[in-house]
């Protein structure tokens, strides 16, 4: 049989949605598996695997609708036309490479059903998909704890991909960049820029004057107090928040279990030509033997407030994943109290769209903490409206116009003085 060009690409990201549905694994590491792919075709397997997983529900009813019985979840064949359809609707691919390239995937399987399946639907019209549901245990919890409107607004987001944010160490370098490149600035220190080039081809990036990181994502340093002349900066990998904190003038202590993670820090702070202390330790072990006047502990979480670069958090988050995520949270702040000064502040944060992970977290140590109470933040640009109590919750829908934020929570916890 002739070898039909760019099958390779499908084959891939075959392997890379079934391992991130059936293993739970992230789209990235499953993408480790095809690094003998030329780069061209690793990319589209990826982008493939990508659309299908922002769509993923509509796909499946899509399929649904044009099968008597339904294919079970985890078939090949049902991947298959996840991902021919997501193609064509995400990526545009003409209709005879989706057939082309799909039906050599079914090696042995229902090849009749699939060029079928994919026959019926193609000719009665793809729609736009534009705001794509979500898995329906997704929306359910978020609607829960965030309303409707949150749930309309991800699923908006989840089919568009997300401007680029770019950190700068001076303001002043952030404004003259935005003028000269076409950016807006929505924060200090801050540049959004709608063209997504790869990140080392952009203006400056040898220069070493800024770093990628979503606006949400630089918040929870800017809640680090001015004054706080030592800072510790827990779970600091890969160095967003350190180099936020190094270049705003504290003396940093970087602390993070992952080896690998933490050689993207120092890879970041040589390039920025930024210092912190790098610490690779297990901050569930580990004791830093002195207490800091501020702290941020980023900690490990669901991600899925970053479901916009990364539309397979969604999947990987289920209720036992988030009540682990929010057992190691706990676990971490509680340590992190004991090494803050009196008077300090302690800044927690995560990427999550958890309830559990986020505010239930924050309330949970301040009843076992009566020495610390929570500050709310005056400091922040106005787009930062603190909740009732003085939480920070960042959801989906606020800047929409202006491409949107990832979904982040953040607290700032200050400890009474003596
Ligand atoms: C959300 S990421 C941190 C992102 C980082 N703050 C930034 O802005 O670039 C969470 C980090 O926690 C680290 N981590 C997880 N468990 C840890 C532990 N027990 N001790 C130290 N670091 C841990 C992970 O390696 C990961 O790098």
């Amino acid at each position: 049989m002739a070898i039909v060009e760019g099958v390779g690409a499908r084959h891939a990201a075959l392997k890379m949605l079934d391992s991130v549905l059936r293993q739970g694994r992230t789209l990235d590491a499953a993408a480790q598996d095809s690094r003998g792919l030329a780069p061209a075709d690793q990319g589209l397997a990826i982008a493939i695997a990508g659309e299908a997983l922002r769509r993923l529900p509509d796909l499946d009813a899509l399929i649904d609708s044009a099968t008597q019985r339904p294919l079970p979840d985890d078939s090949k064949a049902r991947m298959v036309l996840r991902l021919a359809l997501a193609q064509k609707i995400g990526l545009g691919t003409p209709d005879h490479a989706l057939v082309a390239t799909a039906l050599p995937l079914i090696d042995g399987g229902p090849r009749r059903l699939v060029h079928g399946v994919l026959g019926t639907l193609l000719r009665k019209g793809m729609p736009a998909l534009e705001a794509p549901r979500l898995p329906d245990p997704v929306e359910q919890r978020w609607t829960k704890a965030w309303g409707e409107e949150v749930v309309l607004a991800a699923r908006r987001q989840i089919a568009q991909r997300p401007p680029l944010d770019l950190s700068f160490a001076d303001d002043s370098a952030a404004q003259s960049y935005a003028t000269e490149h076409g950016g807006v600035s929505l924060a200090p220190r801050h540049v959004r820029l709608k063209e997504t080039a790869a990140v080392p081809g952009l203006a400056g990036f040898g220069d070493g004057g800024w770093w990628v990181q979503d606006l949400a994502a630089s918040l929870p340093a800017r809640l680090i107090p001015a004054e706080a002349a030592e800072v510790l900066d827990l779970c600091a990998a890969p160095g967003g928040k350190t180099m936020q904190l190094a270049a705003a003038g504290h003396r940093v202590t970087a602390v993070d279990a992952s080896k690998n993670r933490l050689a993207r820090i120092r890879e970041n702070l040589q390039r920025t030509k930024l210092s912190a202390n790098v610490v690779p330790v297990d901050a569930l072990t580990w004791a830093p033997g002195r207490s800091f006047e501020g702290i941020l502990l980023d900690a490990p979480c669901s991600a899925t407030g970053t479901f916009r670069r990364h539309p397979e958090v969604i999947y990987r988050a289920r209720p036992k994943v988030i009540a682990g995520s929010a057992e190691l949270q706990a676990k971490l702040l509680n340590r992190a109290a004991n090494w803050l000064n009196p008077g300090g502040a302690l800044v927690y944060s995560v990427c999550s769209l958890e309830y559990d992970e986020g505010e239930a977290i924050v309330t949970a140590f301040l009843s076992d903490h009566p020495d610390f109470r929570l500050d709310r933040p005056t400091d922040l640009p106005a787009f930062v409206v603190p909740d009732a109590a003085g939480r920070i919750r960042i959801l989906p829908g606020l800047l929409d116009d202006q491409g949107g934020l990832d979904g982040f929570f953040a607290a700032r916890l200050v400890r009474l003085p003596d």
